[in-house]
């Protein structure tokens, strides 16, 4: 009987550590970004479309991140309050005259071929239909993600009669 129990407590084991492995890896590197950007506070307090500050999203492959010059339009390095160490940083970059190096966060597999116009434009999406959490966001993701799984896009396609040949996706 108890070598019945030490086996089932060892394969618990075992199998346990490979499923957190997996896990650890499946998540991605962690992302530190340059300014804590809140999402919800700009989409609920100053009101602004996400293509807006993703300017690239209806005529590009990348929906691209916004330069500082965006943040600038509304933030006034004269007239703002700089204790707020977020604020802070985004006048540093201005003094500096320096890019905001934003890092990618929201990935597919590097084989996947995905363009933001054929969604956004040829098919008329909205944003929200795939990055669903985006605008609850009040602080950047830790780490990079998959924004979707294959069967999510392929449950659409199917619905909307777009291609389901594996070379449309993996080129
Ligand atoms: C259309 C105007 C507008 C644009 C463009 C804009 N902001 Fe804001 N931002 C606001 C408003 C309104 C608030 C809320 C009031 C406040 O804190 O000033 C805010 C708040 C903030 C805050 C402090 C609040 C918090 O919770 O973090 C930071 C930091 C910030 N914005 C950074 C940025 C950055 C970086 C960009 C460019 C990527 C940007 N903003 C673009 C209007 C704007
Ligand atoms: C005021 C400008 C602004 C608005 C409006 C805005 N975003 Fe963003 N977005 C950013 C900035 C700055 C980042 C990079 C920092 C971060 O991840 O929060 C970002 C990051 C992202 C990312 C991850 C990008 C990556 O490189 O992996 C996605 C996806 C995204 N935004 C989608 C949206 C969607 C969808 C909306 C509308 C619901 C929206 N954004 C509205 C400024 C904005
Ligand atoms: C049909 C699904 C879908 C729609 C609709 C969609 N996206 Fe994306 N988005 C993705 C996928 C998938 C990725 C990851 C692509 C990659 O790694 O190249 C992504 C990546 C991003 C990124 C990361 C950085 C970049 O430059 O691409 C941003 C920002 C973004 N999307 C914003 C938007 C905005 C804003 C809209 C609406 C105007 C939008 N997306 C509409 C699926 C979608
Ligand atoms: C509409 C786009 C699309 C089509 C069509 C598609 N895939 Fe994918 N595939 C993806 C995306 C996105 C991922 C990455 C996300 C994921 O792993 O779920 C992926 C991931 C995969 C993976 C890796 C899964 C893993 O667990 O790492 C394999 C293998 C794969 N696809 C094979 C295929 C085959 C074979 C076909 C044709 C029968 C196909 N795909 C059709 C979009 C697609
Ligand atoms: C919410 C619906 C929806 C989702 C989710 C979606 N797609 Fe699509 N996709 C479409 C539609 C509709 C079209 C046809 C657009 C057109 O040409 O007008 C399309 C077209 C495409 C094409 C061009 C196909 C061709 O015939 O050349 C590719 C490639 C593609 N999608 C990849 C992806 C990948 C990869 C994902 C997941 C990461 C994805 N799509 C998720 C709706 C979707």
């Amino acid at each position: 009987m108890r070598y019945v129990v030490s086996f089932v407590f060892i394969a618990l084991l075992v199998v346990g550590s490979v499923a957190f492995v997996r896990g650890a890896y499946s998540l991605g590197p962690i992302v530190v970004q340059p300014i804590d950007f809140n999402h919800t506070v700009h989409l609920d307090k100053a009101g602004l479309a996400c293509a807006e500050c993703h300017t690239d999203a209806a005529t590009c492959v990348h929906a691209g991140l916004p330069g500082k010059d965006i943040c600038l339009d509304c933030h006034d390095i004269d007239d703002e309050d700089h204790s707020q160490p977020e604020k802070a940083k985004l006048f540093d970059f201005a003094e500096r005259d320096e890019d905001i190096p934003w890092a990618r966060v929201a990935v597919t597999r590097p084989d996947v071929y995905f363009s933001h116009r054929r969604h956004v434009s040829s098919a008329g999406l909205d944003c929200l239909e795939c990055h669903v959490d985006q605008a609850s966001l009040t602080r950047p993701p830790a780490r990079a993600r998959l924004v979707m799984s294959m069967t999510a896009c392929i449950e659409c396609h199917e619905k909307n009669g777009a291609s389901e040949d594996c070379l449309a996706c993996h080129r």
